[in-house]
């Protein structure tokens, strides 16, 4: 692994990562990536520690990967779902994560619907002088720090295999097109790819992308534009990612119709003229076919990076682990 001045105790936000821990996240998991094309895939760095993935709220991509990527670095993991727990009985969630602290767990995953949740649990624990780092797997509306790193980790090594990083994105022109009100994915993304200057496109209608979207550009290093249509975010773009219509998160009636979104935001090959002719699709998933990208353009290989970004989710999320837990050992 590479040597790094890592000092970050918890990942809750990418608000403030600096370009050197971007880096850092980048270069480790292009090593762990390297591992995980060997025939033995496991790495004993973090034998003996403690992983508890915490989910509050449903998930496959995230929750698997981060098992996986603790089991490949040899930790021990703990798996909690809500559904099935003592939250049943009227436990609480600092209750819930004080018990997993005092059966020695290091790093706590944690999943809320409710934004804010991974903070609060992060600073009981250290109210508490616990050494337990917490990672946010995503909270509510508010942020999903390693979908964004694994993004970025997708892209910056589809440009240098060899050597991730994020000044390789300078000067690329990157559209998200979707349901921006309510992504977590997008607001760290928005983060991650303005620190990298980028020029960083939003597009969606206006129920789904309000103008105080544009503080988010503020004093970052790449440019922020917002559009109520999308033709202008596409035009010339290096890389499309399109958002899922998060119904759960809508409280009220914000789209016409789904068929009407599709023919206006949906992601579809004929679309994609408007692109460089290079052009890659991203999408986090969960995914309605049909409706934010077409069935088949979701499979196209020429086009489609969204198998990718799920294999890089356990490079990524092996590095998130071990940078945290390296401290620790
Ligand atoms: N992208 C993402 O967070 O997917 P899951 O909800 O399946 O974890």
């Amino acid at each position: 692994m590479p040597t790094t001045n890592w000092t970050r105790h918890h990942i809750l936000t990418l608000a403030d990562f600096t370009p050197a821990e971007y880096n850092i996240v980048l270069q480790t998991a292009a090593s762990f990536q390297e591992v995980l094309s060997r025939r033995t895939k496991k790495v004993p760095t973090l034998q003996g520690q403690v992983v508890a993935n915490l989910f509050f709220e449903p998930s496959t991509r995230t929750r698997s990967s981060f098992e996986l990527a603790a089991k490949r670095l040899s930790a021990d993991t703990l798996n909690f779902a809500s559904a099935t727990s003592s939250m049943t009985k009227g436990e609480t969630i600092l209750d819930t994560a004080k018990t997993y602290l005092a059966m020695g767990t290091d790093i706590m995953v944690i999943r809320h619907r409710e934004a804010g949740v991974p903070n609060a649990i992060a600073e009981e624990m250290d109210r508490l002088g616990a050494k337990v780092s917490v990672l946010n797997a995503g909270d509510g509306q508010h942020e999903h720090p390693s979908q964004a790193l694994l993004d970025l980790f997708t892209i910056c090594t589809l440009l240098d295999p060899d050597y991730p990083h994020l000044e390789l994105l300078k000067g690329k022109k990157i559209a998200i097109v979707g349901d921006i009100l309510h992504s977590r994915v997008a607001r760290s993304n928005i983060w991650s790819f303005t620190a990298s200057g980028a020029e960083l496109h939003l597009a969606a209608p206006p129920t789904l992308l309000p103008k105080l979207f544009a503080d988010y550009g503020k004093n970052r290093p790449g440019k922020l534009f917002l559009h109520w249509e999308l033709e202008p975010a596409l035009r010339d773009a290096d890389f499309v990612m399109t958002l899922r219509l998060q119904k759960e998160r809508m409280t009220a009636h914000l789209l016409p119709s789904l068929r009407e979104y599709h023919q206006l935001f949906g992601i579809a090959r004929s679309k994609l003229q408007l692109c460089k002719p290079n052009v890659k699709v991203l999408h986090p998933g969960p995914v309605n076919r049909g409706v934010e990208i077409s069935s088949d353009l979701m499979d196209d290989p020429e086009f489609s990076l969204i198998q990718n970004q799920v294999t890089s989710g356990v490079a990524v999320r092996m590095a998130l682990l071990y940078l945290l837990g390296s401290g620790k050992t």
